[in-house]
């Protein structure tokens, strides 16, 4: 996000046991950028107490304020129009219906009903408390009025049942909130996307391979980003230690030939492809049958032979209207060396990186790339892979609506 004028969140916590998890949330939305304010209902602060949240947010923390009524009515409707965001996590049964019925009895119902600002809601209760129709019903009173919701995850809860009700994991209810912040919802939807992400092993023998430092978590970064704006997405990975993003169709691969054959197999049906995968450029000529022993001294020569380019090989059968995007790992010359690869693999848009810079390339959660199309390129400054996933699929779409316009 854009640092010259912070976004501000107005976060309402209230009393449910996840109240500490919005702790964390907090620091997630200002890792982002966001300014956060918090206001607390009475319940919320037998939980967490409200200095953790002021220490936290830099901000004092309105609570229920009826002890101080003087300042009550300046202060909810000041916090109403400052917010650009406002998320109410956890939100219990107790707040969902007021905000269903329009009751303002404290200084957070007070608020919310007060702004104008658009509302998110991540509710978390017990199981019975979520699917009594009065709760349900009061959600979709809330949805229609535009609040959005991320629902509750299914799990084990702090009461002891199981079921659903556990509060949505906070990466998701950040992202959810920042995506709305930029006014990014579910802008692919419609879409097909394929993604290739991680290193290929190619054997040597029954125990050793060849790979490279691909860790997946620009490709992970960027499936998770599409599937977020509404896409279906396909990954193909290759050995990482890293989870599928919910929702998102996960085939693993193995070798290059086998990412090769899976992604022609999956490249015609698709809209947008981004092959954020390393695959070797070599393997070895012949994969010993049996572990290859120490040669007494003399050296180990092994025997290469180059790979299919799996990039050129899918550009070569490029429908019209689709849009190919590629990677460029470079340690030198990058721009020249990526607008090379942009014409020889029929590209519409590398993303470079000089993998020698810190805070760029493999194994680190942030990255510092140019996109370079036929037409311009484009140095990014340093920002985590998740922001530069929504950079790169901004461009694409762009790069899909010029061709549409063709
Ligand atoms: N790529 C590919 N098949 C290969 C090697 C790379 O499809 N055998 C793809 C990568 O997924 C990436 C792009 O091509 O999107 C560029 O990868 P890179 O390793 O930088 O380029 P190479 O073509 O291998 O060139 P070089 O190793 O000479 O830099």
């Amino acid at each position: 996000m854009e640092e010259k004028s912070k976004k501000c969140v107005v976060l309402g916590v209230t009393g449910g046991i996840a109240a500490y998890k919005a702790c964390e949330l907090l620091r997630l939305l200002q890792k982002q950028g966001a300014d956060v304010y918090v206001v607390m209902t009475k319940n919320a602060g037998r939980f967490v107490a409200p200095l953790t949240f002021e220490t936290l947010s830099g901000h004092p923390v309105a609570c229920d304020t009826f002890e101080r009524p003087a300042t009550w009515e300046v202060e909810h409707v000041a916090l109403a129009k400052r917010a650009d965001l406002f998320l109410i996590a956890p939100a219990t049964a107790n707040i969902l219906a007021k905000m269903a019925c329009g009751i303002a009895d404290d200084m957070l119902s007070t608020t919310v009903l007060a702004t104008r600002a658009p509302v998110l809601v991540a509710p978390a209760m017990n199981t019975g408390m979520w699917e009594n129709p009065a709760t349900q019903h009061n959600l979709s009173v809330l949805a229609s009025r535009g609040v959005r919701i991320v629902a509750p995850a299914t799990g084990h809860l702090a009461c002891g049942d199981s079921g659903a009700g556990k509060l949505e994991d906070v990466q998701v209810i950040a992202q959810t909130a920042m995506d709305m912040l930029r006014g990014r919802v579910r802008d692919m939807e419609g879409l097909r996307v394929l993604v290739t992400a991680g290193p290929s092993r190619e054997a040597l023998d029954p125990v050793r391979y060849i790979t490279n430092r691909s860790s997946g978590k620009m490709g992970y970064a960027i499936a998770r980003a599409a599937q977020r704006r509404g896409a279906q997405v396909t990954l193909l990975s290759g050995p990482v230690a890293l989870e599928c993003p919910q929702g998102v169709g996960l085939v693993p691969f193995g070798t290059t030939a086998e990412l090769l054959q899976s992604a022609s197999a999956l490249a015609p049906e698709q809209d947008v492809l981004i092959q954020a995968a390393a695959p070797a450029d070599y393997r070895a000529k012949e994969i010993a049958p049996q572990k290859i022993k120490k040669q007494s001294g003399a050296p180990m020569v092994l025997e290469l032979v180059e790979n299919p380019d799996v990039a050129a090989a899918l550009g070569a059968a490029k429908r019209p209207g689709q849009v190919f995007v590629g990677f460029a790992a470079e340690t030198n010359d990058v721009l020249e060396h990526a607008r090379g690869k942009l014409a020889r693999k029929r590209l519409d848009m590398i993303v470079a990186n000089d993998v020698t810079r810190p805070g760029a390339g493999f194994d680190v959660d942030t990255n510092i790339v140019t996109l370079v199309t036929k037409e311009a390129c484009d140095e990014l400054p340093m920002m985590s892979k998740d922001e530069v996933a929504d950079r790169i699929l901004d461009r694409a779409l762009a790069l899909r609506s010029a061709k549409k316009a063709e």
